[in-house]
């Protein structure tokens, strides 16, 4: 937890009281947190309780529901979403009480690992990929069927989210990377297509695997990536920015953009319309149970294992762009 923001020496393990859940909340006994660049990001920002956990993703095993809830029970393998969102208690601790809604059903051949990687990455996948004029609003297999998806930076997080779901609903996938390892990453979570950005014409080659264009882009990088994508999205598509990476504010070419009616659609997780969000939460539920979403290097999110009270070197980690998914063990399985 931490009692001031700064950098990840705020982070202090302490014992707290295990707490009770009330009217619709569920008791999770973390085995594992998932961390995102949001962790820690939120740890430097401003303080907004008096003590924070932090890391808004986890999985783990019900450990006890209060009245009314009626969707998982006792011993249920679970895994978690936003537990920090306008809260003060994240994943990284033993025990995390949060509503009903947060705590999702992990079937018995879904790792706990797997169950961590969800939340952030798959819900803004997941956002970006049901966005465009004309749909689909939700992902299931054939969903998107005829459809080119363009993911920029298939070897982060999200990126790799994306991809897998993208691949599940039937889009033809093609991503952008900077390098050949990242490169390998991409097509092991399933990118038909794999785009080196930083050499040769990769407009030219996303046209020529994708004549028509990409109906949706997901996008991390809208500044440096904005005449790349003018130049590739498709009549009617969409470019779903998740992020800014490098830089905030973007320039847009108006002429090209409005003579192909192409849609800007800015995504935020945390303020994604709730039953937007509810569909999101049940299509990736059931990608796991279709085994189309998997974590580990051989699906492309190679992982990173730290114990809970290395906690400040897992946030490190994301915060230098480790490559692949960044997870803290907090108890055994
Ligand atoms: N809006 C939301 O709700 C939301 C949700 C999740 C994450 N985010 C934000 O999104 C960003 C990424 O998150 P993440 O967890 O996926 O991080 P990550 O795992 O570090 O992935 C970021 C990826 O973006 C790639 N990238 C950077 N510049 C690029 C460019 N010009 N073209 C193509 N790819 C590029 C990087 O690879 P290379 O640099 O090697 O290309 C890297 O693979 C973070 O800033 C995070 O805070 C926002």
């Amino acid at each position: 937890m931490y009692s001031e923001t700064g950098d990840s020496g705020v982070l202090r393990l302490t014992d707290r009281p295990v707490p009770e859940p009330g009217p619709g909340e569920v008791r999770v006994r973390v085995v594992r947190s998932g961390v995102n660049p949001t962790d820690w990001k939120a740890r430097r920002g401003a303080l907004r309780h008096p003590e924070a956990v932090p890391n808004q993703d986890g999985a783990g095993v019900v450990d006890a529901t209060g009245p009314g809830v009626t969707g998982v029970a006792p011993g249920d393998r679970v895994w978690l979403w936003e537990a920090a969102w306008g809260r003060p208690d994240g994943t990284a601790q033993e025990y995390v009480v949060l509503p009903e809604r947060q705590v999702v059903p992990l079937p018995d051949g879904a790792s706990f690992d797997l169950g961590a990687s969800l939340g952030i990455p798959a819900l803004t996948a997941h956002r970006c990929l049901t966005v465009r004029e004309g749909g689909p609003d939700r992902l299931a297999p054939g969903a998107l069927d005829g459809r080119t998806v363009l993911v920029a930076g298939g070897a982060g997080a999200v990126g790799n989210a994306a991809i897998q779901l993208a691949r599940w609903a039937g889009a033809t996938v093609v991503t952008t990377v900077s390098g050949p390892e990242k490169a390998a990453l991409a097509r092991a979570a399933g990118a038909h297509h794999v785009i080196n950005y930083r050499i040769g014409d990769p407009a030219a080659e996303i046209r020529a695997v994708a004549p028509e264009g990409a109906d949706i882009v997901v996008e991390v990088a809208p500044a440096p990536n904005a005449a790349l994508d003018a130049a590739v999205t498709a009549p009617q598509g969409v470019v779903a920015v998740y992020s800014t990476d490098g830089g905030n504010d973007v320039t847009l070419s108006v002429w090209e953009l409005f003579t192909r009616n192409i849609r800007y659609q800015f995504v935020l997780v945390y303020t994604v319309p709730e039953a937007a969000k509810d569909a999101a939460v049940a299509d990736v539920r059931a990608a796991v149970e279709a085994g189309a979403l998997r974590a580990g290097e051989e699906a492309g999110l190679p992982l990173h294992h730290f114990p809970l009270e290395r906690t400040a070197d897992a946030h490190d980690a994301v915060q230098s762009g480790v490559v692949g998914k960044v997870l803290v063990d907090v108890a055994p399985e």
